[in-house]
């Protein structure tokens, strides 16, 4: 693995304070996962909107291929046949997906979609009382969280208005602070059943200290859950050292399987084996070894597997499994991170020196509360006719109502180029402010 280096070419000698920042020229000549945008078929474009849908990695097809060659010569003995029998199908992503996520292979499982599992996962954590009924979220939760946790809220025959806690951020302020998330958690403390937020927000990219929530929300009696949706693949996660009680993310953002890609669950170890949580059941949540004597006592598997409801969706784990193979192949999520972090502050610093006057960063902050996805507001003008300017230039971000532009530099397969071009088209784009007007004095 080539030496990063940190210095432009023949700058060596000279003291830190002399040396010119790296260009982005340089710092792709030095990026050691720079080969990595090969594995991945992208668009016509500079693509910044992984945060969204990532990349399709070129294996994807093969492996799509394989699974579609042995429907096509086995038909339903492909369920059993070979190392790649579609019964066990699942059980080939989980130790990686364990490991994006700081997890136990007993406690992770790629199932359904990401709004279901956090159902799934609702219903054997959410277990309100007269007494302990409330769920805390975030005012900007992501709808599908909201209607989530409203409708788990309503089906044990609570109202969100009395059981629902929303956190803001302060008045003039967009992203949250440790101290408030705490202070709300001790504050509801006794009536908390559950808080349930994202490890990494939606529209700002923030990273929430999910250690210290896991803890404030245990010290209360609460159980913690995360929506990783915007984290996995993305940020390093140890939720099983955190003792996160459960979590659930899609993959189809940093994790590349593609549209309406599988779900991802985690429950950690201390409940996987307890038969006294109430749970949905489904015939691929029973004992393997019986399952297909179809008799009708459930006998729960002892893992997070027997939260499983139906057989699992193989061409789309197909996809999952070539894209977890790259990331495996490029040193996971600390080689990941490690570029995204020198990515991050390239952005950062390209930004304050075009459009420091014109454009502002919501995400800024300390590096540890920062994801790849950036939050930008145009202060000159109007931000939606800038995001539309910028698509019809051949750049693919995203716009999120109601004033953002959301742009996410992906390491795997986004070089220090892409992030120069994007600030050159959005200098370019946006308006400079209009000089205030000299006060005419009268003679
Ligand atoms: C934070 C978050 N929660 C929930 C969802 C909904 O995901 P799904 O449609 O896979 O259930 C998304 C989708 O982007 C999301 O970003």
């Amino acid at each position: 693995m080539p030496e990063l280096r940190h210095v432009a070419s023949g700058q060596e000698g000279a003291p830190v304070s002399e040396r010119a920042a790296p260009t982005a020229d340089e710092l792709d000549a030095a990026d050691p996962l720079a080969g990595f945008r090969d594995r991945f078929e992208l668009p016509d474009a500079i693509y910044l909107v992984g945060n969204s849908l990532g990349a399709l990695p070129r294996t994807a097809r093969e492996n799509v291929a394989t699974e579609l060659d042995r429907w096509g010569n086995l038909g339903v003995e492909g369920h059993f046949t070979g190392e790649l029998a579609w019964k066990d199908y699942h059980e080939l992503l989980t130790e990686q997906l364990a490991t994006l996520v700081g997890a136990r292979t007993t406690e992770v499982v790629a199932m359904n979609a990401l709004t279901v599992n956090l159902h799934l996962l609702m219903i054997s954590f959410y277990r309100p009382t007269p007494e302990r009924h409330k769920i805390l979220i975030e005012s900007h939760a992501f709808p599908s969280d909201h209607f989530a946790v409203e409708s788990q809220i309503r089906l044990h025959g609570f109202d969100p208005a009395d059981s629902l806690v929303l956190l803001s951020p302060r008045a003039g302020e967009e992203t949250l602070r440790t101290d408030d998330i705490l202070d709300a958690i001790a504050e509801h403390g006794h009536e908390l059943a559950l808080v349930m937020l994202p490890g990494v927000q939606y529209y700002t990219g923030q990273v929430l200290p999910m250690a210290e929530i896991t803890t404030a929300g245990h010290a209360v009696g609460a159980t913690v859950g995360f929506d990783l949706a915007h984290a996995v693949g993305n940020i390093e996660l140890d939720v099983h050292e955190w003792g996160v009680d459960f979590a659930a993310w899609c993959t189809y953002k940093y994790l590349n399987s593609g549209p309406g890609g599988v779900g991802g669950a985690f429950v950690h170890e201390r409940h996987v084996a307890d038969q006294s949580l109430p749970k949905l059941l489904g015939w691929w949540g029973t004992n393997k070894a019986t399952r297909f004597a179809m008799v009708n006592e459930f006998d729960a598997i002892p893992t997070v597997e027997s939260w499983q409801l139906s057989n699992a969706p193989v061409l789309a784990m197909a996809t999952l499994r070539a894209s977890l193979d790259i990331i495996d192949d490029a040193g996971g999520m600390v080689e990941l991170r490690r570029k995204s972090v020198q990515q991050i502050e390239f952005l950062d610093r390209r930004l304050a020196e075009t459009l420091a006057d014109r454009v502002e960063n919501l995400s800024a902050g300390p590096i540890e509360a920062r994801g790849c996805q950036f939050a930008l507001r145009v202060t000159s003008g109007d931000g939606k006719a800038v995001f539309d300017e910028l698509t019809g230039a051949g750049v693919l971000c995203d716009w999120r109502e109601p004033d953002v532009i959301r742009a996410a530099p992906v390491p795997l397969y986004n070089t220090f180029g892409d992030i120069e071009r994007f600030v050159q088209i959005l200098d370019r784009i946006v308006p400079h402010k209009k000089a205030a007007r000299p006060v005419e004095v009268s003679p």
